[in-house]
């Protein structure tokens, strides 16, 4: 008899929940909506919405059609203009809390502020938060702080990309003060708590599981997180982003199996898996 750990704190997240929402809405209303890139960093979800007329394409150069959508990760002012002068008719489905990121970053830029955001260099989210203010890098390595750290300055702000580990986070802020010569620091915690949640209930499940599934896309960001997480806790943790990567697994050898996921997952998807190890 095998135990499932089923996470509570599984499936979209609000932010992920709400784009997917408004975008099958709007295709009811306009049947072909263009996008740069995933809108959601999972390839079931995505497949679905490209059949319902979800059209994704990889640059500004290349876009078609008259109505836009910008995904949950956001874009910069700049590539939002030059979309508008396409004559591109847009939606804006940018998470909330990743808004809230840009008002603050022009809000910073305004008063002066140099701002460091913590986080991955090639994010879309985090190239999106990039595109609001003038004065501003991206520290995404340690030795990233050589391009700043012989400039003298008089405020410096340090943000985070939201799916940031708190303590990773920490760890930066403190190398940040340490080494770059400031007169004022402010630090300010933009990391979304959805992640940190999950991250806090994986740790638990993964140490009491002889097994975890880390349910979501190879691409998602925080999924891999979640994973690399997990994997400290219980090593036979494994990353399933479909089905078929199931059959891979000998499940006979684990009696306690936990279940997380991560903020782009599908709830159809999550009970797919569990049947399949009910069945199991
Ligand atoms: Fe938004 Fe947090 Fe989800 S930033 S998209 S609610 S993980």
């Amino acid at each position: 008899m095998k135990e499932l750990l089923v996470a509570k704190n599984i499936g979209f997240c609000f932010g992920v929940k709400r784009t997917i929402e408004e975008t099958e809405k709007l295709l009811e209303k306009f049947s072909s909506l263009s996008t740069i890139g995933d809108i959601v960093h999972n390839p079931i979800i995505i497949e679905k919405l490209k059949s319902k007329g979800l059209n994704v394409y990889n640059s500004i150069k290349e876009l078609k059609g008259k109505y836009f959508l910008i995904r949950s990760h956001g874009l910069s002012k700049k590539e939002i203009e030059k979309i508008k002068k396409l004559g591109f008719e847009i939606f804006d489905l940018t998470c909330p809390l990743v808004k809230r990121i840009h008002n603050l970053v022009e809000n910073l830029n305004e008063k002066g502020y140099y701002i460091i955001i913590i986080g991955n260099k090639n994010h879309p989210e985090v190239l999106g938060i990039k595109g609001y203010g003038k004065k501003i890098n991206i520290i995404e390595k340690k030795r990233d702080f050589l391009n700043i750290k012989d400039k003298k300055m008089e405020k410096v702000a340090v943000i985070g990309q939201t799916t940031l580990n708190f303590n990773y986070f920490l760890d930066f802020v403190n190398d940040i003060i340490n080494r770059v010569n400031a007169n004022e620091f402010l630090v300010i915690n933009t990391i979304c708590k959805v992640t940190e949640e999950r991250e806090k209930e994986g740790i638990e499940i993964a140490k009491k599981s002889d097994a975890v599934f880390v349910l979501g896309g190879k691409k998602s960001s925080n999924t891999k997180k979640l994973f690399n997480i997990c994997k400290k806790f219980c090593a036979n943790t494994f990353h399933i982003e479909k089905i078929s990567d199931l059959s891979k697994i000998n499940l006979d050898k684990f009696k306690k199996i936990g279940i997380v996921s991560g903020t782009s997952t599908p709830h159809f998807f999550i009970n797919e898996v569990i049947e399949y190890i009910k069945k199991f």
